[in-house]
């Protein structure tokens, strides 16, 4: 019988989570809003200090050392800070030359997602890619548009971009008073309350003070002055009639994006859209399970089943002090607890048991160990053996009863190339290496269609990946390797039969590690010639 006391705790602390990324094409201001969010969970008492005085982003190891000069739970790949009595679990997704398959799978670990937009550029091309997987997972995104202090369009030309690129309902929660440098503050379309701001110290290195009037107050009238306040009313009639009208439910089912305008270096609207994300972010909700006995679905309630989690991310340590590998876990279900006895599942079986003694919730110099994590939290387990997608059950669920998270999706590889080994009397370790590391998810493997015996494809969504893989080889295989880069560009999970598909001039044909046919292609143009010719094929960009 489980301890109800111990039932309402992990109901209570599920609710108060809220685990998100940010979504953003580089520069857009991701890390500057993710400071203010620390900012304004008065973890800094300055903003300011992610970056250097050249202007370039701290190091990790920077990070770490301000994790331990202020005692924040910061890694490279979750942190967490209490909001008005929510935690919050803010993921990284890198970006820039980090973008990888990890920065895709990280999104799988989201409840949410905050797409951060430059309101002068607004939706870019990583922004794109980024949303796509938001799409495919079902993850309600809220919409930042930031760098409203600066130039930027028009408020409303922006949300047309986001419902027409990215095929989602925008419906704007503020609107901005002002442009530029006169961008003053916004207008609250449910409450009607004008929020101004005013800089407390320059470079919003402060929260901003910020006033709340009753829009039809003479109190507002006086502080927009005539012009911005016939501005303001015909840019909120017009919203009214024409705008999407936002719901709770269409949010959650991923069909409209809420959206805040503000400016993450002023400060100026983060307190309205932070107040705002905590209310309207989902706690962590069932996720979708297989039964093992049977293959029956399941959907996984975080607090009515027992612990379970899964792996979204390994981290192979660059740190010759730490030379092991980091296995990042989501938690899905249930309490976790040092020491905790899971059962290991690989592709529908399980492996092993074994104690989890060791869980560290960051990649810090000084590994802080902890000791209890409730759904939503992410845990770092190291050297454990674990591969991406593997799942981990309570060893006090039965046989009977256990199951398995679904699978990650395989993402689309935008980098090709031909992997060797550069001394031939080491074949039998890259083999070996390769088939760990393939089954790790550090990247994809294809083989030739019609020469299975010749050096594989190596593919990968960035480069970084191609550099890990060769890192670990050497260190931990001891094969030193050589990299051929290859011209292809995008491909395609083949959907038809392999046999009558005609590949363009320039295509490859190859099967990936679970023996589905993908197609390799130069560009995505010739993609798209090459299946006009193949009118009885098409394909899958995710598989
Ligand atoms: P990223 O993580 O998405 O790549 O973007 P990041 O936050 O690093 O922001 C990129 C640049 O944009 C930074 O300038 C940052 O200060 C600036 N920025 C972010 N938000 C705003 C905003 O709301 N308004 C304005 N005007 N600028 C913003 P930088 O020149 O690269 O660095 P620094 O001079 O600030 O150190």
């Amino acid at each position: 019988m489980t301890d109800p006391a111990v039932q309402a705790e992990l109901a209570r602390e599920t609710s108060r989570r809220r685990t998100f990324a940010i979504i953003a094409h580089p520069d857009a201001g991701k890390t500057t809003l993710t400071e203010k969010l620390l900012l304004y969970s008065g973890l800094l008492r300055t903003a300011g200090m992610v970056k250097n005085r050249k202007g370039g982003k701290m190091a990790t190891s920077d990070w770490m050392q301000m994790e331990q000069e202020r005692g924040i739970s910061i890694t490279s790949s979750a942190m967490q800070f209490e909001y008005k009595g929510c935690t919050i679990n803010v993921l990284d997704t890198p970006g820039h030359q980090d973008f990888s398959e990890d920065t895709y799978r990280t999104l799988t670990a989201a409840d949410c997602a905050i797409m951060v937009l430059d309101a002068a550029k607004g939706v870019e091309t990583q922004t794109r890619k980024l949303f796509a997987v938001c799409k495919l997972r079902g993850i309600p995104v809220l919409t930042f548009v930031n760098k409203c202090d600066l130039p930027g369009r028009e408020p409303l030309e922006l949300m047309t971009e986001v419902e027409e690129v990215l095929g989602i309902h925008a419906s704007a929660m503020n609107w901005p008073v002002g442009s530029g440098k006169d961008f003053v503050g916004v207008v609250e379309r449910a409450s009607r309350e004008l929020v101004l701001f005013t800089s407390a110290a320059s470079g919003g290195s402060q929260r901003a003070e910020q006033r709340r009037l009753p829009l039809a107050s003479p109190e507002a009238a006086a502080a927009l002055g005539d012009q911005l306040a016939a501005r303001l009313r015909e840019d909120l009639e017009m919203l009214e009639v024409a705008g999407n009208p936002f719901s709770a439910e269409a949010f959650a089912a991923g069909q409209v994006t809420p959206v805040f305008f503000g400016s993450a270096r002023t400060n100026f609207g983060i307190e309205p859209f932070y107040d705002t994300f905590v209310h309207l972010a989902p706690p962590p909700g069932a996720r979708p399970a297989k039964r093992l006995s049977d293959g029956g679905d399941l959907h996984v309630d975080p607090v009515e089943r027992p612990f379970s989690a899964y792996v979204f991310k390994i981290q192979a340590n660059m740190d010759p002090r730490h030379r092991d590998a980091l296995a990042f876990v989501r938690i899905c279900s249930g309490r976790f607890e040092r020491d905790l006895v899971v059962k290991h599942l690989h592709r529908g079986a399980v492996v092993r048991e074994l104690r989890l003694s060791r869980p560290h919730t960051l990649v810090a110099r000084d590994r802080t160990t902890l000791d209890v994590a409730w759904p939503g939290d992410v845990v770092g387990l190291i050297n454990a053996g674990f591969a991406i997608g593997d799942t981990l059950v309570s060893s006090a669920v039965s046989q009977q009863d256990c199951f398995e998270h679904a699978a990650l999706p395989a993402f689309p590889p935008e980098v090709f190339a031909r992997i060797a080994p550069a001394d031939l009397t080491k074949r039998k370790p890259f083999d070996k290496g390769m088939l760990q590391l393939a089954s790790e998810g550090a990247v994809q493997v294809l083989r030739k269609y019609d020469d299975r015996t010749a050096d594989p494809f190596i593919a990968a969504v960035g480069r970084l990946q191609f550099e890990v893989l060769q890192y670990r080889l050497r260190d931990e295989y001891g094969v030193e390797t050589q990299l051929s880069p290859l011209p292809f560009q995008c491909s395609g999970w083949l959907v038809g039969d392999p046999a009558t598909f005609k590949p363009t001039p320039g295509a490859a044909v190859a099967e990936d590690a679970r023996g589905r046919p993908v197609v390799l292609f130069t560009t995505t143009w010739d993609r798209q010639y090459c299946f006009k010719n193949n009118p009885e094929h098409s394909y899958v960009e995710y598989a």
